[in-house]
Formats: C-alpha cells, structure tokens, sequence
C-alpha cells in the first residue's frame, strides 16, 4: 500500500527533458509577456530601476537591511574603492518573532528599525567613520514591490509565511523611514531592492559575466538584466546605460506542464495564497518539507508502515522542515539512523523499520529532484530568453545563486546545475557557469546604495 502510493507520487513527480524544455519555453514567452505590460503576466516582470550594476569603484561606508529570507540581517559594509574590494563588513542576523509577520506593518517596521538602532548604536567605530554624515542604507526586502524608483515603491502582495494585511499598496520606505525617525535614527534609504536584484549585484561586483542573480531559499526568484528598449511596458525616458535590471518575481509562474500533484493542490489550498506562487511552491525551501510531511501522513493513514502511532506531529502543518528533509535525504548511514533519529526528534515517530525509512528517503529524493530540475527549466528559460542558450565564441555567463536551499541541500543543487548541463547541451553548458553568491544580496544592497548615492 505505502509503496504504490509512493510509487505513483514518483510517476506524478517526473519531469522528462521534453517537459523541462516545454517549461522553460514557457518561462521565457511569459517574461515576455511581463515586459509588454503590467498584468501581462503571472510573471510581473518588476521594474527595479537599477540602470547600472556595481563598477567595483564604489566607495565608503554603508548600511544594508535585509528582510524576507531566513532571518532579518543588519549589516555594514565599507567598501574600499577602486581596489574592488570590501575593506570591512560586520552584520547581525536576528530571527523575526513569528507573531510580526502576521501583526500590523508598524510594529514589523518598528522591530526592523529598533534591531537597526542597536546595531548602529554598538558600533561606535562606524558612527565615527560617518562623521557627521547622513547615513546612507540599502534595504532588500524580498517581496513584490511595484517601484516607482530605485528607492520607493509600494508592496504588491506578500509571500511566503508574511501576511500584513495594513502593508500592502503602501510604500516600504515610507514606513521603514517613519519607523527609524522614532527611532532616533537619522539615516537615509538610498536603494531599495529585491533578493535577485541584490545577488545579481553583489556577485556583478566581482565578475562581469554574471547576467542573473537567482534565490532558492525560503522562497524562489530572479533577477537579470534586460535591455531597457525591450520593455514596452517602460515609460520614462531611456536610462543612460540602456540596461534595466528586471525583479522578475518567478515564484508566480504557472504553466500546464507543472508536474503538480494532490499533495501540491492541497498545499496550496491551505496556504496564506491560495493559487499564487505555484512554482515556488515547487521549488522552495518555504515548501519541500511541508509536501513530504504531507504525503507521509497519506501513507501512514492508510497503512501501518510507521506502526501503531499517535498521527498528532505529523499532521501539524510546516512541522517538517526542508532542512529535516535535506538530513534526511543525504543520510549515508547503513541504517538510514538519520532518518530514524529525524522521525523520533520531530515527529515523535519511534521504532521505524528500514524498509519504511528507505521508502522516507525515496519520497524526500522524488520531492527535491522534481525542484531541483523545474529550478533548472526556470534558470534555462532565462538563458533561453537573452540568447544565452547556446555557445558564441568568447562568451560566457554565469548564473549567481544565493539561498539556504541552494546553499545547504547538496543534492538539490547538483541535480539543478546536472539538469541545466541536460537542457542546454554539451556546447553550450561550457560557456555557463553556475556560482554560489554567498551572501550576495547584502553586499548588493549597500552597493547599489553607494551607486545611487555617488
Ligand atoms: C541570503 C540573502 O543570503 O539569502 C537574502 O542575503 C535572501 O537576501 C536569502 O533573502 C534567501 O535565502 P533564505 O534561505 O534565507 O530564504
Ligand atoms: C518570494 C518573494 C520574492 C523573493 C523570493 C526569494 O518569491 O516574492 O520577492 O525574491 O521569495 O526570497
């Protein structure tokens, strides 16, 4: 019984090259229909208004705040010039207490800017360095935010587990601003950007080639450079550069060739956005563990695999969590005692016999290979949509990535960069390189800050 049902979630799970490639065309006709106008797509295809990338000339001290991942982060960067490189750097992660991301916009803004304060204030070295000077900060915040310049522009929607109802449609530097004036806070949002736009950045900094920055974290998105007399839907005056760099917010992207099965439907049935960010549900750390969770309560109700057990921790929602899957999945142990020691510490599960954590290992394998090779559709579908799918002379690209799952889940990440290699080729998987942009999006931040502000 368990293994039929495991054995039919592999059939409804796989995602054969003809489909990826099918996804990826897709991808790239719908960041085309996102450029033409606003609505036109799932896929928004968001204005940053980042018309230059980092040069590496950028110079002096500056702030960064970042919300939407893991964890908020406050940081300081002193950037040193022309020598490319960061001459200093210091940052404090804190977690955000789960009732803020559900509470009123004042009190998340008024916890951002009171953890910004003590930051600034245990930092007295810094406050010299500015000398006086207004200080200058770029804020990421990792949701979809119609910008109405590099440093305004208002909440679209909230994603992943944020919902502040009072938040949406008002402008997160404002509020960000109000919130550090009660604060006491004389400092001055220069940029606000996006996760993507900040990784793309960051890594721009270091390499030239570097075309998209990619998140594969709590939630999924890109950014990448677009040339601006390609969007349609732009109004104002061409930039200088003729570069725009594009938040496309993927997470929204739905195609009828998603391999999506009861366990995703139900997913996002429950979930704060019923019928949004269908391929972030897909691919995302937010969700993996919480779609294995699901099909093991499946299993365990309607067979005994796991034994005679009270069902109380399995059937509690985001109880499992990517990492515990990830543990799991890469458990190398000839008992699979990983497996055994996740299923008694998280879900109160004793007495597993191998034959169900072998079968454990396989629903966590089926999960993260059919997220990791739509990721790998989705990065193709860029390449695909700037001409970068196939190999011309002396050109390279390369994808920077940031994110926990990307970051931590090995096997999700090789399958991603093997599946890439799979869609494009031999020939043209030579001149794409994949990199891990550790850390990218706060360096971003307070780089396209320094651009802004110089
Ligand atoms: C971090 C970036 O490294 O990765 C954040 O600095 C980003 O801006 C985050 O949001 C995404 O990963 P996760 O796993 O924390 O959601
Ligand atoms: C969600 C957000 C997006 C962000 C991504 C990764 O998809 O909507 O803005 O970039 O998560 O953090």
């Amino acid at each position: 019984m368990a293994e039929q049902v495991v054995a039919e979630l592999r059939v409804r799970c796989e995602t054969p090259p003809s489909m990826l490639r099918e996804v990826a065309v897709e991808m790239a006709r719908e960041m085309g229909a996102g450029l033409e106008k606003d609505g036109g797509s799932r896929v928004k295809m968001l204005l940053s208004y980042v018309d230059k990338l980092p040069t590496g000339r950028e110079e002096g001290l500056f702030y960064g705040l970042d919300l939407g991942g893991t964890n908020f982060r406050v940081l300081k960067v002193q950037l040193g010039g022309n020598a490319k490189h960061v001459v200093d750097r210091d940052s404090r992660e804190v977690g955000i207490p789960p009732h803020l991301m559900s509470g009123s916009s004042s009190e998340l803004f008024g916890f951002i800017a009171s953890e910004l304060a003590k930051f600034v204030d245990d930092d007295e070295k810094c406050a010299n360095i500015s000398n006086g000077k207004k200080r200058e900060i770029g804020f990421t915040f990792s949701f979809p935010v119609k910008q109405r310049s590099v440093a305004s522009g208002t909440l679209v929607k909230w994603t992943k587990a944020f919902s502040i109802n009072d938040a949406v449609g008002e402008d997160v530097v404002a509020e960000l601003q109000t919130a550090m004036e009660k604060q006491g806070l004389d400092m001055h949002v220069a940029a606000l950007i996006n996760d993507a736009v900040g990784t793309l950045a960051g890594a721009r900094y270091y390499d030239k080639d570097v075309v998209a920055g990619v998140i594969f974290g709590t939630g999924t998105n890109a950014a990448y450079v677009e040339k601006a007399n390609a969007i349609p839907k732009w109004e104002g005056e061409l930039p200088h550069s003729g570069d725009m760099v594009i938040n496309m917010e993927w997470g929204n992207f739905f195609s009828s060739h998603l391999p999506i099965t009861e366990y995703d439907q139900e997913l996002d049935k429950e979930s704060l956005n019923p019928g949004e960010q269908i391929y972030e549900k897909l691919t995302s750390g937010m969700y993996l563990g919480e779609i294995v969770r699901r099909v093991l309560l499946k299993i365990s109700l309607q067979s005994a695999i796991f034994g005679d057990i009270d069902h109380t921790k399995l059937q509690t929602h985001f109880l499992l969590r990517t990492p515990h899957i990830s543990a799991m999945h890469h458990d190398e142990t000839s008992d699979l005692k990983i497996v055994a020691e996740n299923f008694e510490e998280n879900l109160e599960i004793t007495g597993t016999s191998l034959e169900a954590r072998k079968l454990v290992v396989e629903i966590c394998d089926i999960v993260a290979t059919r997220a990791a090779r739509l990721a790998a559709a989705g990065l193709a579908g860029i390449l695909m949509k700037i001409g970068r799918d196939h190999s011309v002379e002396d050109q390279r690209s390369v994808i920077a990535i940031d994110g926990g799952l990307f970051e931590h889940y090995t096997k999700f990440r090789r399958c991603l960069e093997t599946t890439l290699g799979e869609l494009l080729g031999d020939e043209a998987s030579k001149a794409v390189a994949i990199k891990h942009a550790d850390d990218g999006s706060g360096i971003g931040a307070a780089l396209i800050a320094a651009s802004q502000s110089q």
